[in-house]
Formats: C-alpha cells, sequence, structure tokens
C-alpha cells in the first residue's frame, strides 16, 4: 500500500527504482539515481469508496467563446519558435546549459511584452533582485514595466500570482523551486514534478502564460528538464556552442505550433539580438574554399539556412581510428562513410575523420548527407569544390541520391548569396543563374569531385 518512504529516482529521466544502483535502468545514466522521500499528498489515493467524486460534465467541440490573443512579445524569433506568441493559460520550459543565456532570454521577452502593454513578472530564485535590475539596464531594458521578485518557495508564488492579474510570468528556475508539502530537497525529481505540476495547473485555472526555465544537467545532482516534459505545453531548447556568439531556440514539443523553427540569437554586450536573416551566417567567409569543405544549402523551419561543413581525414596514428564530428549525427556520418567505402570505393581504415559543422549549428536533415559526402571525399581526395557550388540530397544504403524537400527554396537562397553550381539530385529546375549538376547516385558525385573537368557550363 502507499506508503511514506524512501524512493530512488533517477534524476536525469525521472524513473522511480526501489533499490539503488549505479546505473540508471530506464535511460543508462550513470550515478543519477538518488534517495527521495515522498510523502503522499492529502487525498491521493485515498479509498474511493463513498468518496465525494463530483461527476464529469461533457462539452462538444463547437467553441463557447474566442480564444484570447496570444500574448505576442515582439521578439519575433521567440516568437516564432512558440507558434506565433505565447498561449495565455500555458506553460513553457526553456530548456539549456547552464551559462547559455536562458535568464538573458526570458529577461528580455518579459520587458518586451510588458512594453507592448502585457502585465509580466519575473521571479528568480537563483539572482537577487538588484542584480536582474542591473541586467535590465545594462540591456537597456530599465524603462520597461516589469515586476521583479526573487523567491523559492512555491507557496509565496502561487499566492502571489492568485492575487495579482499577470498576463506572463517568467519562473527562474524549476529547480531551485521547493514546496512545502514535500521533504524532498528543492531540485530532486519530487519538487521539480511537485513544483511544476502545481504551476501548471495556476496557468491554466487562470490563463497566465508561464515560462520556465529548466537546467539541462549532466550529473545525476539535480533534477533535469525532462522529468517534466509532459507536464507542460512547450518545451523549447536553448543551445550554442562555447565559443561562438550564436545561440540558436529550438522547439523540442509544442501543442500550439510546429516545432521545427528555429529562432537564432547573437550574445552581445546588451544581451540577446535577433538574427533575422541567419542563411549567411554560418558560412565561412572570404578566401578560397579549402579541400574538405562543402556548403550546404539546408532549411531551418520555414527558412533557408547555409552552412559549411568541414571535413578532415588523416592518416591515424592510433591502432582504433578516430571519428569525431560536432554539429552532426554520430551516427550518420558512420553510415555516410560505410556507404562511400562500399558504393565508391573511398576506404577510410587506418585514417581519422572529423566532421565539423561550421558556426556552431546543428544539423539533422537527412538532405545533408551530401553535403557530408562531399567534404570527406574532398579531403580524402585533396581536391577543393568550387568556391561557388552548393551541395544537398540524401544519400540511401544502396548508394542512391535522393530528392529531398524544398529544393527550389535552397537554391533560391543559394543564388541569392551569390553562389552559381549546384550539386543536387534530380528535380525541379533551378532559378537563373544557377547552374545545376544532377546526380541519381553517391559514386557520379564523387566523380565530379577531384574531377578537372569539373565544369559545369555556362549558367
Ligand atoms: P544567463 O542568461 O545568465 O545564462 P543561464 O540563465 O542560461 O544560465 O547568461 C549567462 C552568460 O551570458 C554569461 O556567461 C554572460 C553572457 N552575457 C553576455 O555575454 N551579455 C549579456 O548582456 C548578458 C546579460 C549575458
Ligand atoms: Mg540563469
Amino acid at each position: 500500500m502507499a506508503r511514506d518512504g524512501a524512493i530512488h529516482a533517477c534524476q536525469s529521466c525521472g524513473a522511480v527504482h526501489a533499490k539503488w544502483s549505479g546505473q540508471c535502468a530506464a535511460c543508462g545514466a550513470w550515478n543519477s539515481l538518488a534517495e527521495e522521500v515522498v510523502t503522499r499528498p492529502p487525498g491521493a489515493l485515498a479509498p474511493t469508496r463513498g468518496s465525494k467524486a463530483r461527476g464529469l460534465a461533457f462539452e462538444g467541440l463547437e467553441a463557447h467563446s474566442p480564444a484570447p490573443p496570444r500574448i505576442v512579445t515582439g521578439i519575433e524569433e521567440f516568437d516564432r519558435v512558440c507558434g506565433g506568441g505565447v498561449v495565455p493559460g500555458s506553460a513553457i520550459l526553456l530548456a539549456g546549459d547552464p551559462g547559455v543565456g536562458k535568464s538573458t532570454l526570458l529577461l528580455q521577452v518579459c520587458a518586451q511584452a510588458a512594453m507592448r502593454g502585457a502585465a509580466c513578472a519575473y521571479i528568480s530564485g537563483e539572482e537577487a533582485v538588484e542584480q536582474i535590475r542591473a541586467r535590465a539596464h545594462r540591456m537597456g531594458l530599465a524603462a520597461a514595466p516589469i515586476r521583479l521578485a526573487a523567491e523559492t518557495a512555491l507557496r509565496d508564488i502561487v499566492d502571489a500570482l492568485k492575487r495579482e492579474a499577470l498576463d506572463l510570468v517568467v519562473i527562474d528556475s524549476v529547480q531551485t523551486l521547493w514546496s512545502d508539502a514535500h521533504e524532498a530537497g528543492p531540485g530532486s525529481v519530487t519538487q521539480v514534478r511537485a513544483c511544476v505540476g502545481e504551476l501548471v495547473r495556476l496557468a491554466k485555472r487562470r490563463g497566465v502564460g508561464v515560462l520556465m526555465v529548466g537546467h539541462v544537467t549532466k550529473d545525476g545532482q539535480i533534477a533535469g528538464p525532462r522529468v517534466v516534459e509532459h507536464m507542460v505545453d512547450a518545451v523549447l531548447s536553448f543551445e550554442g556552442e562555447r565559443g561562438y556568439p550564436f545561440r540558436i531556440l529550438r522547439g523540442a514539443k509544442n501543442r500550439f505550433g510546429a516545432t521545427d523553427e528555429i529562432g537564432v540569437f547573437e550574445m552581445g554586450d546588451a544581451g540577446l539580438a535577433e538574427v533575422r536573416n541567419p542563411s549567411a551566417l554560418f558560412l565561412n567567409e572570404g578566401g578560397e574554399r579549402s579541400a574538405g569543405a562543402a556548403v550546404f544549402a539546408g532549411i531551418e523551419g520555414s527558412r533557408p539556412v547555409l552552412v559549411e561543413f568541414q571535413a578532415l581525414v588523416a592518416p591515424s596514428v592510433y591502432g582504433t581510428p578516430r571519428r569525431a564530428v560536432v554539429g552532426w549525427d554520430g551516427g550518420r556520418l558512420a553510415m555516410v562513410m560505410a556507404v562511400l567505402e562500399a558504393r565508391c570505393g573511398l576506404g577510410f581504415a587506418a585514417r581519422d575523420v572529423y566532421l565539423n559543422v561550421a558556426g556552431g549549428l546543428r544539423i539533422s536533415e537527412p538532405a545533408a548527407d551530401l553535403a557530408a559526402a562531399a567534404a570527406l571525399a574532398s579531403s580524402a581526395l585533396g581536391a577543393a569544390l568550387p568556391q561557388d557550388c552548393v551541395v544537398f540530397g540524401e544519400i540511401s544504403l544502396s548508394g542512391d541520391v535522393r530528392p529531398v524537400s524544398r529544393m527550389e527554396m535552397r537554391l533560391k537562397e543559394a543564388a541569392k548569396l551569390g553562389f552559381r553550381r549546384a550539386l543536387v539530385p534530380g528535380g525541379p529546375e533551378g532559378p537563373p543563374g544557377v547552374a545545376l549538376t544532377r546526380v541519381t547516385r553517391l559514386a557520379e558525385a564523387m566523380a565530379h569531385i577531384g574531377d578537372a573537368t569539373w565544369d559545369l557550363g555556362a549558367p
């Protein structure tokens, strides 16, 4: 029977185990199990006999009242990823590594929405009010009418939210919240789940948009955002490579919009600046394109983005050759290398292979296969691709190059940025000024690379 007692909860995925072990059997994380005391919430799991259930009133699909308009913050890159602004009464979790800029982004979102007339509050459990104020001043947001508070006690936060008529509330972060209904410490799975659950209920009941920060954690000390993903309406992840100023906002789950949109920001001295036209951002500008580089014409969400794939294939000095990849999927790299080896005779045994997507972007489209293959072959053969050439296409295990979606949009963007040639699968005509080299087999594409007769005719 339900008794108060100790459980062992994985702080990474939230799975509950009866006994401690070094590795979570559910998600495979090491050292992530922590003992937590669960207290049964009053009323939960109580015997149902003679209970005072209130019965359920069903409703139809026809609308009784028009849905309230979304809260538009005016930060377009953020609004678009949300699906056109924040839906009143929705709960959004912003997940990201510590230091990536989550507090900065949400402070800007909060301030901009407030300047457009929404009633906004920013509640931080990590920084003092004075610190937040200083940061807002530095970012030029001193005039924004937002309400600030530094608080971690859930009871006080909920109480305040019930009293004030707010449109938008930022909670930074869910791992600092603490509910006195539970004995477990702040940041534990039990606490994080209980607090987020309470805030989600409050959001729905009072129609306020709740934006919550969740730190992605590497060790098992505090619960990660994954343990509450199922409770919120949207999960946005905020990513950025260390050493690059670019930050990408991506929808991982969204009940009110598409999840393939990205928002691009640049971190500067005055906070995050929107990057409205990111297509040329990830290109290595200037100079000749060297061997091992291929420009991929990709699509992120609804926008085309051109990005350089850089490969290095070098003799290995180790017994087991190294394969390292940044910004792309390691499994996909292994597949492309296997196809190059099996279908084109390009061997990688005893050679180290490094693949890097420039600018800190993460590419997940299968359309990037051909660009990766071209970069690898270009490095292996020591032959540079033409400076003004873009590449895209999906590669199958049989060595075919398959057409990809939105080819015209990719080619149009390439043409706009001055590219005059494209190595592509069969499909629609390109825009004027871009000469297409169509390939249906990977081997054909490889024959073009390093081929002195890489002459695509007059555009
Ligand atoms: P922060 O929003 O505090 O990160 P998070 O809440 O995700 O932990 O951002 C921290 C980093 O951002 C910090 O290393 C400094 C940098 N930063 C700037 O470069 N410019 C700025 O204007 C601000 C506010 C922060
Ligand atoms: Mg922060």
